[in-house]
């Protein structure tokens, strides 16, 4: 028997895109299934201005299928000169729709990332000031601190001080991943939200190792514990509106993923919500499925939700796809977790 689910059509509120060849084989698997995407600004070089994101918008715009009006949100990325007037003037045209901290080092392309949140502190009051949020990357680069704990400790140590010296500003926790995180958000007010991935509703750093070492695992921030896992995936299935999704698909070619020293990034748009969906299955949650995807996200940014739907269909036998997409001479492999995928879009 096929069951089917038709929702209004989700946004992704964390997504990587890259450029050149590699938007072009990505950005497809999105725009069939998501209205908008918060789009992440970690190129090389950075996307530190409006006019950098001007013209990377131009580029998405212009790598959309025949017909798709998928639009991508602009995001800047903050370093330690940023401008407080760059952000206010870029603001009163909407060019930016969140300011994205990265510590720097912390993650795939952060190298130019904040060395001190002391040195952005003019351009936060700013935000604070007009309502721009802060998107964050909320892990410490600390080498002392075990990299299972650098989101717990980036609580204690940013983001608790963050938020005392600005309880207006607008943050998002970024693919939350530890029980300390999703507490943390849950005992905040309305200022304070997080994004979930697919992946980290279904990942344990088990995934990591069972079997050999997984590359196709390993994103940052990383999988963590089942307690941690179990913690995440209650704050998905919540109907609390401080959490919705964001993807952080982050495609890297194969010959960087398999290598040493194996990029950070997991892949996952074309089965993104496939697997979401299957996961509010498995968790009985169908009826808060639509929230997560298509309106809490939507809300906290000043939209309304979109005004199409989508239909997924739950099939017998596990889907079969192509697991793999061509970038120039490149392959690019897509999240595949050790669970079968039944869920599919239809429409
Ligand atoms: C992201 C990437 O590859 O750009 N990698 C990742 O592991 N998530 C960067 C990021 O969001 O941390
Ligand atoms: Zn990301």
């Amino acid at each position: 028997m096929n069951t089917e689910i038709t929702i209004i059509r989700p946004d992704d509120w964390h997504l990587h895109l890259r450029d050149g060849d590699m938007l072009a084989a990505v950005l497809p698997s999105t725009a069939k299934i998501y209205g908008r995407a918060i789009v992440m600004p970690n190129l090389i070089p950075p996307v530190t201005t409006v006019k950098l994101a001007e013209e990377y918008r131009k580029r998405i715009i212009d790598a959309r299928p025949e017909g798709s009006d998928f639009k991508p949100l602009m995001t800047c990325y903050l370093t330690d000169t940023t401008s407080p007037e760059e952000i206010k003037a870029a603001y009163a045209v909407k060019a930016f729709h969140a300011v994205k901290l990265f510590p720097a080092g912390a993650t795939t392309n952060s190298e130019s990332g904040v060395t001190d949140i002391a040195n952005v502190y003019p351009v936060l009051e700013t935000m604070q000031e007009i309502g721009l949020p802060l998107s964050v990357h909320g892990e410490v680069v600390d080498p002392e601190v075990d990299i299972f704990d650098r989101e717990a400790v980036f609580i204690n140590r940013v983001l608790e001080p963050l938020r005392k010296d600005f309880p207006e500003l607008k943050i998002v926790f970024e693919h939350l991943t530890s029980k300390e995180g999703v507490d943390y958000v849950f005992e905040q007010d309305k200022n304070m939200v997080a994004t979930i991935t697919p992946h980290h509703l279904y990942l344990t750093r088990n995934d990591l190792f069972s079997g050999g070492l997984n590359p196709y695992m390993y994103c940052l921030p990383i999988a963590k514990t089942f307690a941690d896992r179990k913690a995440v995936r209650k704050a998905a299935v919540s109907g609390d509106e401080r959490f919705f999704l964001g993807t952080d698909s982050a495609p890297h070619p194969a010959r960087i993923k398999e290598k040493s020293k194996a990029a950070a990034g997991i892949f996952n748009a074309p089965t993104s919500i496939g697997y979401v969906t299957q996961f509010f299955e498995e968790m009985n949650a169908l009826d808060k499925l639509e929230g997560f995807t298509s309106i809490y996200g939507a809300r906290f940014y000043g939209f309304s939700p979109n005004s199409s739907t989508i239909t997924l269909a739950k099939r017998d036998k596990p889907v079969e796809i192509d697991w793999q997409l061509k970038s120039g001479g490149d392959v690019v492999k897509i999240f595949k977790p050790g669970i079968p995928l039944y869920w599919e879009l239809v429409d």
